[in-house]
């Protein structure tokens, strides 16, 4: 596990592109790719460089259940305004939030997803510890399936909603084995909010309490932050 702090976000943003970018160029195809806040300012960086992504196949992490693609907070909608109406991928793929039957869509998901090794994933990380949507006590062997969602999360999640009633309770998400396939994983924790649970995950406490602590294990993963070390901190 490699750890890499920058004095403020933007480094961690800059270095995180440059990190992409070489990934891009020493041949990764298949990019795991994430939402919410953490990846905004990453997503608007990649806009205004000159990076061309459509030889490349992605795979979003989530979505939520029972919202339409179109839905402006749906995950589909985050990646085309942020991301692929300016640089459009080869193919991209997400859970589809709308499926009749979850058992099937799960199953579909896994199955591209263990069709197309993911050269290089990108992680975000709730203060819950949570990476994806798996939830703390997922098991470490999970494939795509469906989560009902922490509340904690919802609560997290509501500043993107009209109210917390509107965020979904449920989500599809890629399993914590799926993740951990990934040739290469990129972890962006940034902010004050993510300091206690990036230094649980740092003092590896292997646990599924903590499911971000699994990637302590993952033979090439690159953690960012904008977070120093506290003074009495060992
Ligand atoms: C998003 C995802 C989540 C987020 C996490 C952090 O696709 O899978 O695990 O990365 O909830 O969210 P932000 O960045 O909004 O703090």
């Amino acid at each position: 596990m490699k750890l890499e702090r920058f004095s403020s976000k933007e480094d961690v943003y800059t270095r995180a592109v440059d990190l992409i970018v070489k990934a891009k160029q020493s041949g990764a195809i298949t990019f795991g790719l994430a939402t919410g806040g953490t990846m905004e300012p990453l997503y608007a960086k990649i806009r205004e460089i000159d990076v061309d992504f459509s030889n490349c196949i992605s795979f979003n992490l989530d979505e939520y259940v029972g919202l339409c693609a179109k839905h402006e907070q749906s995950y589909a909608c985050y990646m085309d305004q942020h991301l692929f109406r300016n640089k459009p991928f080869k193919e991209s793929y997400l859970p589809n939030g709308l499926a009749d039957h979850p058992a099937e869509e799960v199953a579909r998901y896994e199955s591209l997803l263990q069709q197309h090794t993911l050269d290089f994933q990108l992680l975000g990380i709730g203060q819950n510890g949570h990476i994806g949507f798996n939830e703390p006590g997922t098991s470490f062997d999970s494939l795509t399936h469906l989560v009902t969602l922490a509340q904690s999360t919802r609560q997290a999640n509501a500043r993107f909603f009209e109210s917390i009633d509107e965020v979904p309770t449920q989500a599809f998400t890629m399993g914590i084995q799926s993740i951990m396939r990934a040739k290469c994983i990129l972890l962006i924790a940034v902010g004050e909010a993510k300091r206690d649970v990036l230094e649980r995950v740092l003092a590896s406490e292997y646990t599924e309490d903590v499911p971000a602590s699994v990637l302590t294990k993952h033979p090439n993963i690159i953690i960012l932050t904008d977070l120093q070390e506290e003074e009495n901190s060992h």
